[in-house]
Protein backbone atom coordinates (compact mmCIF):
# COMPACT_ATOMS: atom_id res chain seq x y z
CA UNK A 1 0.00 0.00 0.00
CA UNK A 2 1.26 3.57 -0.97
CA UNK A 3 0.83 5.97 1.70
CA UNK A 4 0.34 9.71 1.64
CA UNK A 5 4.28 10.50 1.43
CA UNK A 6 5.16 7.96 -0.95
CA UNK A 7 2.55 9.50 -3.43
CA UNK A 8 5.01 12.63 -3.77
CA UNK A 9 7.96 9.88 -4.80
CA UNK A 10 8.69 10.28 -8.18
CA UNK A 11 7.41 7.47 -10.80
CA UNK A 12 9.77 6.70 -13.57
CA UNK A 13 9.31 3.78 -16.26
CA UNK A 14 12.43 2.06 -17.82
CA UNK A 15 12.08 0.76 -21.41
CA UNK A 16 15.33 -1.56 -22.84
CA UNK A 17 14.94 -5.22 -24.25
CA UNK A 18 18.25 -6.17 -22.20
CA UNK A 19 16.50 -7.43 -18.99
CA UNK A 20 19.92 -6.66 -17.29
CA UNK A 21 20.26 -3.10 -18.37
CA UNK A 22 16.88 -2.67 -17.32
CA UNK A 23 16.98 -4.01 -14.10
CA UNK A 24 20.73 -2.21 -12.82
CA UNK A 25 19.10 1.15 -14.16
CA UNK A 26 16.22 0.40 -12.13
CA UNK A 27 18.05 -0.26 -8.93
CA UNK A 28 20.46 2.85 -9.27
CA UNK A 29 17.01 4.92 -9.27
CA UNK A 30 15.51 3.23 -6.40
CA UNK A 31 18.65 3.42 -4.38
CA UNK A 32 18.16 7.61 -5.06
CA UNK A 33 14.71 7.21 -3.99
CA UNK A 34 12.59 6.98 -7.03
CA UNK A 35 9.76 4.74 -8.05
CA UNK A 36 11.33 2.97 -10.89
CA UNK A 37 9.57 0.26 -13.04
CA UNK A 38 11.01 -1.70 -15.93
CA UNK A 39 9.60 -3.19 -19.30
CA UNK A 40 11.02 -4.91 -21.93
CA UNK A 41 9.34 -3.94 -24.87
CA UNK A 42 7.45 -0.79 -26.56
CA UNK A 43 4.04 -2.39 -26.53
CA UNK A 44 4.43 -3.30 -22.82
CA UNK A 45 5.63 0.38 -21.89
CA UNK A 46 2.59 1.87 -23.36
CA UNK A 47 0.29 -0.12 -21.75
CA UNK A 48 2.19 0.46 -18.29
CA UNK A 49 2.23 4.04 -19.01
CA UNK A 50 -1.60 4.31 -19.80
CA UNK A 51 -2.74 2.24 -16.81
CA UNK A 52 -0.48 4.34 -14.35
CA UNK A 53 1.34 7.33 -15.98
CA UNK A 54 4.85 7.59 -14.79
CA UNK A 55 6.63 11.39 -14.07
CA UNK A 56 9.53 10.63 -16.38
CA UNK A 57 10.47 7.81 -19.23
CA UNK A 58 14.17 6.69 -19.74
CA UNK A 59 13.81 4.80 -23.16
CA UNK A 60 16.56 2.53 -25.13
CA UNK A 61 16.64 3.77 -28.67
CA UNK A 62 17.81 0.38 -30.01
CA UNK A 63 14.99 -2.29 -29.65
CA UNK A 64 13.33 -5.12 -31.73
CA UNK A 65 9.69 -4.35 -33.08
CA UNK A 66 9.41 -0.88 -31.74
CA UNK A 67 12.72 1.54 -31.45
CA UNK A 68 12.73 3.82 -28.79
CA UNK A 69 11.84 6.71 -31.43
CA UNK A 70 8.72 5.11 -32.60
CA UNK A 71 7.76 4.45 -29.16
CA UNK A 72 8.68 7.95 -28.08
CA UNK A 73 6.27 9.69 -31.73
CA UNK A 74 3.13 6.93 -30.07
CA UNK A 75 3.88 8.37 -26.24
CA UNK A 76 3.66 11.93 -27.72
CA UNK A 77 0.83 11.18 -29.72
CA UNK A 78 -1.27 10.49 -26.69
CA UNK A 79 -2.90 13.11 -24.70
CA UNK A 80 -2.71 11.49 -21.68
CA UNK A 81 1.06 10.95 -21.74
CA UNK A 82 2.33 13.65 -23.75
CA UNK A 83 3.35 15.76 -21.22
CA UNK A 84 6.13 13.53 -19.81
CA UNK A 85 9.00 14.04 -20.40
CA UNK A 86 11.66 11.70 -22.15
CA UNK A 87 15.19 10.35 -21.82
CA UNK A 88 16.74 8.42 -24.41
CA UNK A 89 19.43 5.62 -23.37
CA UNK A 90 21.93 5.51 -25.94
CA UNK A 91 25.12 3.06 -25.74
CA UNK A 92 28.37 5.66 -25.83
CA UNK A 93 30.06 4.23 -28.73
CA UNK A 94 26.92 2.94 -30.68
CA UNK A 95 25.71 6.15 -33.12
CA UNK A 96 22.68 7.89 -32.60
CA UNK A 97 20.86 10.56 -34.16
CA UNK A 98 20.30 12.90 -31.80
CA UNK A 99 18.38 15.34 -34.12
CA UNK A 100 15.99 12.37 -34.20
CA UNK A 101 15.69 12.15 -30.77
CA UNK A 102 14.63 16.04 -30.02
CA UNK A 103 12.20 15.96 -33.14
CA UNK A 104 10.34 13.21 -32.15
CA UNK A 105 9.86 14.71 -28.55
CA UNK A 106 12.73 13.51 -26.07
CA UNK A 107 14.01 15.93 -24.16
CA UNK A 108 17.82 14.80 -23.24
CA UNK A 109 20.42 11.67 -24.23
CA UNK A 110 21.98 9.75 -21.03
CA UNK A 111 24.78 6.80 -22.02
CA UNK A 112 25.69 3.25 -21.39
CA UNK A 113 27.77 2.30 -19.42
CA UNK A 114 25.54 4.56 -16.63
CA UNK A 115 27.66 7.27 -15.39
CA UNK A 116 25.95 7.50 -11.81
CA UNK A 117 25.87 11.24 -11.43
CA UNK A 118 25.22 12.33 -14.73
CA UNK A 119 22.06 10.01 -14.65
CA UNK A 120 20.62 11.42 -11.75
CA UNK A 121 21.42 14.76 -12.45
CA UNK A 122 20.24 14.38 -15.96
CA UNK A 123 17.01 13.03 -14.35
CA UNK A 124 16.58 15.43 -11.44
CA UNK A 125 17.02 17.89 -14.04
CA UNK A 126 13.91 16.60 -15.82
CA UNK A 127 11.90 15.92 -12.97
CA UNK A 128 12.08 19.47 -11.68
CA UNK A 129 11.00 21.23 -14.88
CA UNK A 130 8.53 18.85 -15.67
CA UNK A 131 7.28 19.69 -11.75
CA UNK A 132 7.25 23.68 -12.48
CA UNK A 133 5.54 22.84 -15.45
CA UNK A 134 2.92 21.59 -13.53
CA UNK A 135 2.80 24.33 -10.88
CA UNK A 136 3.09 26.73 -13.20
CA UNK A 137 -0.15 24.99 -15.23
CA UNK A 138 -1.77 24.90 -11.70
CA UNK A 139 -1.30 28.32 -11.13
CA UNK A 140 -2.27 29.53 -14.67
CA UNK A 141 -5.35 27.69 -14.09
CA UNK A 142 -5.79 29.21 -10.75
CA UNK A 143 -5.33 32.96 -12.63
CA UNK A 144 -8.09 31.90 -15.32
CA UNK A 145 -10.20 30.59 -12.85
CA UNK A 146 -9.45 33.83 -10.84
CA UNK A 147 -9.54 36.14 -13.98
CA UNK A 148 -13.21 34.93 -15.17
CA UNK A 149 -14.86 35.69 -11.45
CA UNK A 150 -13.13 38.82 -11.22
CA UNK A 151 -15.00 39.24 -14.93
CA UNK A 152 -18.40 38.59 -13.68
CA UNK A 153 -17.86 40.43 -10.20
CA UNK A 154 -17.05 43.95 -12.54
CA UNK A 155 -19.71 43.10 -14.98
CA UNK A 156 -21.87 42.41 -11.62
CA UNK A 157 -20.63 45.79 -10.32
CA UNK A 158 -20.99 47.60 -13.50
CA UNK A 159 -24.43 46.51 -14.10
CA UNK A 160 -25.43 47.30 -10.54
CA UNK A 161 -24.03 51.09 -11.06
CA UNK A 162 -25.95 51.13 -14.45
CA UNK A 163 -29.16 50.11 -12.41
CA UNK A 164 -28.75 52.97 -9.81
CA UNK A 165 -27.93 55.01 -12.46
CA UNK A 166 -30.98 53.81 -14.32
CA UNK A 167 -33.17 54.66 -11.51
CA UNK A 168 -31.39 58.02 -10.23
CA UNK A 169 -31.99 59.11 -14.06
CA UNK A 170 -35.14 57.74 -14.14
CA UNK A 171 -36.58 59.68 -11.15
CA UNK A 172 -34.96 62.66 -12.15
CA UNK A 173 -36.96 62.75 -15.38
CA UNK A 174 -39.97 62.08 -13.70
CA UNK A 175 -39.05 64.79 -10.70
CA UNK A 176 -38.18 67.48 -13.42
CA UNK A 177 -41.54 66.34 -15.53
CA UNK A 178 -43.35 66.41 -12.75
CA UNK A 179 -42.28 69.86 -11.44
CA UNK A 180 -42.33 71.26 -15.46
CA UNK A 181 -46.28 69.78 -15.13
CA UNK A 182 -46.58 71.44 -11.87
CA UNK A 183 -45.63 74.81 -12.12
CA UNK A 184 -47.11 75.05 -15.81
CA UNK A 185 -50.19 73.80 -13.69
CA UNK A 186 -50.12 76.48 -11.10
CA UNK A 187 -49.13 79.11 -13.29
CA UNK A 188 -52.55 78.53 -15.72
CA UNK A 189 -54.95 77.36 -13.20
CA UNK A 190 -55.81 81.08 -11.89
CA UNK A 191 -55.78 82.73 -14.97
CA UNK A 192 -58.41 80.13 -16.50
CA UNK A 193 -60.24 79.87 -13.24
CA UNK A 194 -61.29 83.68 -14.24
CA UNK A 195 -61.60 83.40 -17.47
CA UNK A 196 -64.00 80.43 -17.47
CA UNK A 197 -66.68 82.06 -15.09
CA UNK A 198 -65.98 85.70 -16.77
CA UNK A 199 -67.17 83.62 -19.72
CA UNK A 200 -69.79 82.15 -17.81
CA UNK A 201 -71.24 85.51 -16.86
CA UNK A 202 -70.68 87.43 -19.70
CA UNK A 203 -72.63 84.56 -21.48
CA UNK A 204 -75.78 85.03 -19.19
CA UNK A 205 -75.66 88.50 -20.08
CA UNK A 206 -75.44 88.53 -23.58
CA UNK A 207 -78.71 86.31 -23.27
CA UNK A 208 -80.19 89.00 -21.38
CA UNK A 209 -79.17 91.58 -23.87
CA UNK A 210 -80.68 89.69 -26.70
CA UNK A 211 -83.86 88.88 -24.68
CA UNK A 212 -84.21 92.70 -24.34
CA UNK A 213 -83.38 92.92 -27.82
CA UNK A 214 -86.28 90.52 -29.20
CA UNK A 215 -88.67 92.71 -26.15
CA UNK A 216 -87.90 96.05 -28.42
CA UNK A 217 -88.17 94.63 -31.76
CA UNK A 218 -91.74 93.17 -30.38
CA UNK A 219 -93.09 96.05 -29.15
CA UNK A 220 -92.26 97.32 -32.51
CA UNK A 221 -91.68 100.60 -30.61
CA UNK A 222 -95.18 101.62 -30.70
CA UNK A 223 -94.89 105.16 -28.63
CA UNK A 224 -92.27 107.09 -30.95
CA UNK A 225 -92.51 109.09 -34.06
CA UNK A 226 -92.03 107.21 -37.35
CA UNK A 227 -88.87 108.87 -38.42
CA UNK A 228 -87.52 108.00 -34.91
CA UNK A 229 -88.83 104.26 -35.06
CA UNK A 230 -86.98 104.45 -38.96
CA UNK A 231 -83.74 106.13 -37.72
CA UNK A 232 -83.72 102.95 -34.92
CA UNK A 233 -84.08 100.55 -37.16
CA UNK A 234 -81.69 102.19 -39.67
CA UNK A 235 -79.17 101.89 -36.66
CA UNK A 236 -79.89 98.58 -35.78
CA UNK A 237 -79.36 97.49 -39.46
CA UNK A 238 -76.13 99.03 -40.07
CA UNK A 239 -74.62 98.29 -37.25
CA UNK A 240 -76.01 94.61 -37.83
CA UNK A 241 -77.16 94.28 -34.08
CA UNK A 242 -79.13 90.77 -34.83
CA UNK A 243 -76.14 89.57 -36.52
CA UNK A 244 -73.52 90.25 -33.35
CA UNK A 245 -75.45 89.71 -30.43
CA UNK A 246 -76.04 85.78 -32.31
CA UNK A 247 -72.25 85.79 -33.18
CA UNK A 248 -71.61 87.08 -29.36
CA UNK A 249 -73.63 84.30 -28.03
CA UNK A 250 -71.72 81.74 -30.25
CA UNK A 251 -68.45 83.47 -29.88
CA UNK A 252 -68.45 83.16 -26.07
CA UNK A 253 -70.35 79.27 -26.19
CA UNK A 254 -67.06 78.12 -28.16
CA UNK A 255 -64.55 80.15 -25.84
CA UNK A 256 -66.10 78.67 -22.90
CA UNK A 257 -65.56 75.14 -24.48
CA UNK A 258 -61.67 75.89 -25.14
CA UNK A 259 -61.85 76.83 -21.60
CA UNK A 260 -63.16 74.01 -20.13
CA UNK A 261 -60.18 72.05 -22.39
CA UNK A 262 -57.84 74.33 -20.79
CA UNK A 263 -59.24 73.78 -17.49
CA UNK A 264 -58.98 69.69 -18.51
CA UNK A 265 -54.95 69.97 -19.62
CA UNK A 266 -54.34 71.39 -15.90
CA UNK A 267 -56.01 68.89 -14.30
CA UNK A 268 -53.86 66.15 -16.40
CA UNK A 269 -50.80 67.95 -15.51
CA UNK A 270 -51.29 68.01 -11.98
CA UNK A 271 -51.93 64.56 -12.19
CA UNK A 272 -48.80 63.88 -14.09
CA UNK A 273 -47.35 65.98 -11.58
CA UNK A 274 -48.17 63.58 -8.95
CA UNK A 275 -46.29 60.71 -11.08
CA UNK A 276 -43.86 60.01 -7.85
CA UNK A 277 -47.02 59.39 -5.46
CA UNK A 278 -46.28 56.43 -3.18
CA UNK A 279 -49.73 55.50 -2.64
CA UNK A 280 -51.34 53.24 -5.71
CA UNK A 281 -54.61 54.15 -6.36
CA UNK A 282 -57.67 52.60 -8.32
CA UNK A 283 -57.70 54.09 -11.50
CA UNK A 284 -58.68 53.11 -15.27
CA UNK A 285 -56.05 52.61 -17.45
CA UNK A 286 -57.67 54.40 -19.93
CA UNK A 287 -57.34 57.75 -18.28
CA UNK A 288 -54.02 57.22 -17.87
CA UNK A 289 -53.79 56.73 -21.49
CA UNK A 290 -55.85 60.21 -22.12
CA UNK A 291 -54.01 61.98 -20.00
CA UNK A 292 -50.53 60.58 -21.77
CA UNK A 293 -53.06 61.75 -25.30
CA UNK A 294 -53.79 65.12 -23.92
CA UNK A 295 -49.88 65.58 -23.30
CA UNK A 296 -48.83 64.64 -26.55
CA UNK A 297 -51.85 65.92 -28.50
CA UNK A 298 -49.97 69.22 -29.39
CA UNK A 299 -47.07 67.57 -30.86
CA UNK A 300 -49.35 64.23 -32.89
CA UNK A 301 -51.98 66.63 -33.87
CA UNK A 302 -50.15 67.83 -37.15
CA UNK A 303 -48.84 64.54 -38.32
CA UNK A 304 -51.26 62.07 -37.44
CA UNK A 305 -55.07 60.75 -36.70
CA UNK A 306 -55.83 59.27 -33.12
CA UNK A 307 -58.19 56.50 -32.68
CA UNK A 308 -59.74 55.56 -29.69
CA UNK A 309 -60.80 51.95 -29.54
CA UNK A 310 -61.54 51.44 -26.28
CA UNK A 311 -63.36 48.28 -25.17
CA UNK A 312 -62.56 48.42 -21.30
CA UNK A 313 -62.56 50.61 -18.58
CA UNK A 314 -61.52 48.74 -15.73
CA UNK A 315 -60.04 49.97 -13.27
CA UNK A 316 -56.62 49.08 -11.83
CA UNK A 317 -54.69 49.15 -8.67
CA UNK A 318 -51.57 51.56 -9.84
CA UNK A 319 -49.82 54.63 -10.07
CA UNK A 320 -51.20 56.61 -12.35
CA UNK A 321 -48.55 58.74 -12.86
CA UNK A 322 -46.25 56.79 -13.64
CA UNK A 323 -48.54 54.99 -15.90
CA UNK A 324 -49.05 58.27 -17.67
CA UNK A 325 -45.44 58.81 -18.62
CA UNK A 326 -45.37 54.69 -19.65
CA UNK A 327 -48.31 55.61 -22.20
CA UNK A 328 -46.60 58.86 -22.95
CA UNK A 329 -43.17 57.43 -23.80
CA UNK A 330 -45.18 55.35 -26.17
CA UNK A 331 -46.92 58.08 -27.94
CA UNK A 332 -43.99 59.86 -29.04
CA UNK A 333 -42.35 57.04 -30.16
CA UNK A 334 -44.78 56.01 -31.86
CA UNK A 335 -44.75 59.92 -33.05
CA UNK A 336 -41.79 59.72 -34.21
CA UNK A 337 -41.65 56.85 -35.97
CA UNK A 338 -44.43 58.36 -39.08
CA UNK A 339 -42.57 59.24 -42.00
CA UNK A 340 -43.79 62.46 -43.78
CA UNK A 341 -44.43 60.24 -46.87
CA UNK A 342 -48.08 58.99 -45.78
CA UNK A 343 -50.50 59.99 -42.99
CA UNK A 344 -49.97 58.90 -40.14
CA UNK A 345 -52.18 56.75 -37.72
CA UNK A 346 -52.49 56.25 -33.98
CA UNK A 347 -54.74 53.85 -32.56
CA UNK A 348 -55.24 53.38 -28.65
CA UNK A 349 -57.02 50.50 -27.44
CA UNK A 350 -57.72 48.75 -24.29
CA UNK A 351 -59.51 45.55 -23.41
CA UNK A 352 -59.18 42.46 -20.42
CA UNK A 353 -59.96 38.88 -19.46
CA UNK A 354 -60.52 37.73 -16.38
CA UNK A 355 -56.89 38.12 -14.93
CA UNK A 356 -55.83 40.99 -16.80
CA UNK A 357 -56.17 44.69 -18.58
CA UNK A 358 -54.62 45.27 -21.58
CA UNK A 359 -53.92 48.26 -23.63
CA UNK A 360 -52.11 49.20 -26.70
CA UNK A 361 -50.55 51.82 -28.95
CA UNK A 362 -50.28 51.15 -32.69
CA UNK A 363 -48.92 53.31 -34.94
CA UNK A 364 -48.72 52.90 -38.71
CA UNK A 365 -44.81 54.09 -38.94
CA UNK A 366 -41.12 52.67 -40.01
CA UNK A 367 -41.50 49.79 -37.82
CA UNK A 368 -38.47 48.09 -35.67
CA UNK A 369 -35.92 45.60 -37.48
CA UNK A 370 -35.35 42.41 -35.77
CA UNK A 371 -31.98 43.14 -34.72
CA UNK A 372 -33.05 46.59 -33.13
CA UNK A 373 -36.18 44.45 -31.57
CA UNK A 374 -33.54 42.59 -29.11
CA UNK A 375 -32.15 45.61 -27.33
CA UNK A 376 -35.24 48.36 -27.60
CA UNK A 377 -35.78 48.18 -24.06
CA UNK A 378 -31.79 48.39 -23.28
CA UNK A 379 -31.30 51.37 -21.44
CA UNK A 380 -29.51 54.17 -23.45
CA UNK A 381 -30.16 52.08 -27.09
CA UNK A 382 -31.59 54.58 -29.69
CA UNK A 383 -31.57 54.53 -33.22
CA UNK A 384 -32.29 58.29 -33.24
CA UNK A 385 -30.24 61.52 -34.02
CA UNK A 386 -28.29 62.64 -31.47
CA UNK A 387 -30.21 65.31 -29.53
CA UNK A 388 -33.27 63.57 -30.36
CA UNK A 389 -33.40 60.58 -28.38
CA UNK A 390 -31.61 59.44 -25.13
CA UNK A 391 -32.74 55.97 -25.54
CA UNK A 392 -34.29 55.69 -22.18
CA UNK A 393 -37.96 56.19 -23.12
CA UNK A 394 -38.96 52.57 -22.75
CA UNK A 395 -36.41 51.09 -20.79
CA UNK A 396 -38.23 53.66 -18.11
CA UNK A 397 -41.68 52.14 -19.35
CA UNK A 398 -40.16 48.39 -18.71
CA UNK A 399 -39.07 49.60 -15.15
CA UNK A 400 -42.90 51.00 -14.75
CA UNK A 401 -44.49 47.85 -15.76
CA UNK A 402 -42.06 45.47 -13.76
CA UNK A 403 -42.81 47.80 -10.77
CA UNK A 404 -46.27 47.26 -11.27
CA UNK A 405 -46.40 43.59 -11.86
CA UNK A 406 -47.52 43.41 -15.52
CA UNK A 407 -45.50 43.00 -18.94
CA UNK A 408 -44.69 45.18 -21.98
CA UNK A 409 -44.84 43.11 -25.30
CA UNK A 410 -43.85 44.50 -28.78
CA UNK A 411 -44.95 43.46 -32.47
CA UNK A 412 -43.47 44.84 -35.27
CA UNK A 413 -43.08 45.08 -39.26
CA UNK A 414 -40.51 46.98 -40.96
CA UNK A 415 -42.30 49.34 -43.16
CA UNK A 416 -45.71 48.51 -41.67
CA UNK A 417 -45.93 49.99 -38.22
CA UNK A 418 -45.75 48.72 -34.63
CA UNK A 419 -47.88 47.98 -31.89
CA UNK A 420 -47.29 48.22 -28.00
CA UNK A 421 -49.24 45.74 -25.57
CA UNK A 422 -49.01 46.74 -21.82
CA UNK A 423 -50.72 43.99 -19.57
CA UNK A 424 -51.70 44.74 -16.34
CA UNK A 425 -53.18 42.43 -13.52
CA UNK A 426 -56.86 43.37 -12.33
CA UNK A 427 -57.92 44.47 -8.57
CA UNK A 428 -58.92 40.64 -7.12
CA UNK A 429 -61.31 41.26 -4.83
CA UNK A 430 -60.38 41.09 -0.97
CA UNK A 431 -61.00 37.33 0.04
N1 LIG B 1 -43.10 52.89 -32.27
C1 LIG B 1 -41.85 52.69 -32.68
N2 LIG B 1 -41.59 52.55 -34.00
C2 LIG B 1 -40.31 52.34 -34.44
N3 LIG B 1 -39.23 52.25 -33.62
C3 LIG B 1 -39.44 52.36 -32.30
C4 LIG B 1 -40.76 52.61 -31.75
N4 LIG B 1 -40.63 52.68 -30.41
C5 LIG B 1 -39.32 52.51 -30.13
N5 LIG B 1 -38.60 52.34 -31.26
C6 LIG B 1 -37.15 52.07 -31.35
O1 LIG B 1 -36.67 51.80 -30.04
C7 LIG B 1 -35.59 52.68 -29.70
C8 LIG B 1 -35.61 52.94 -28.22
O2 LIG B 1 -36.76 53.68 -27.86
P1 LIG B 1 -36.72 54.57 -26.55
O3 LIG B 1 -38.03 55.22 -26.40
O4 LIG B 1 -36.20 53.75 -25.42
O5 LIG B 1 -35.59 55.64 -26.85
P2 LIG B 1 -35.65 56.87 -27.86
O6 LIG B 1 -37.03 57.12 -28.32
O7 LIG B 1 -34.63 56.61 -28.91
O8 LIG B 1 -35.15 58.06 -26.91
P3 LIG B 1 -35.99 58.76 -25.70
O9 LIG B 1 -37.29 58.03 -25.58
O10 LIG B 1 -35.14 58.59 -24.50
O11 LIG B 1 -36.14 60.16 -26.14
C9 LIG B 1 -35.82 53.90 -30.57
O12 LIG B 1 -34.63 54.62 -30.78
C10 LIG B 1 -36.38 53.28 -31.85
O13 LIG B 1 -35.35 52.78 -32.66
MG1 LIG C 1 -38.59 57.30 -26.96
Amino acid sequence: MTDALEENVPNILIVDDTPANALLLARMLTLRGYHARAVHSGALALQAARLEPPDLFLLDIKMPEMDGYELCELLKADPLLEEIPVIFVSVLNETVDKVQGFRVGGVDFVTKPFQLEEVYARVEAHLRIRSLQRRLLEQQMKLQEFNGRLEERVEEEICKSRDKDLLVMRQEKLASLGQLAAGVAHEINNPIGYISSNLSVLAEYFEQIVEYDRICQESGFGGLAPSIRESITKSRNSLRVEELLEDGVALIRESLVGAGRVTKIVRDLKNFSRADAVESEAVALTSCMDIALTIAHNELKYITTIRKEYESGEEILCHPGQLSQLFLNLLVNAGQSLSALKMGEIVLRSWHDDRCVFASVSDNGCGISEEVRERIFDPFFTTKDVGKGTGLGLSIAYDIISRHKGEIMVESVVDGGSTFTVKLPRIREAV
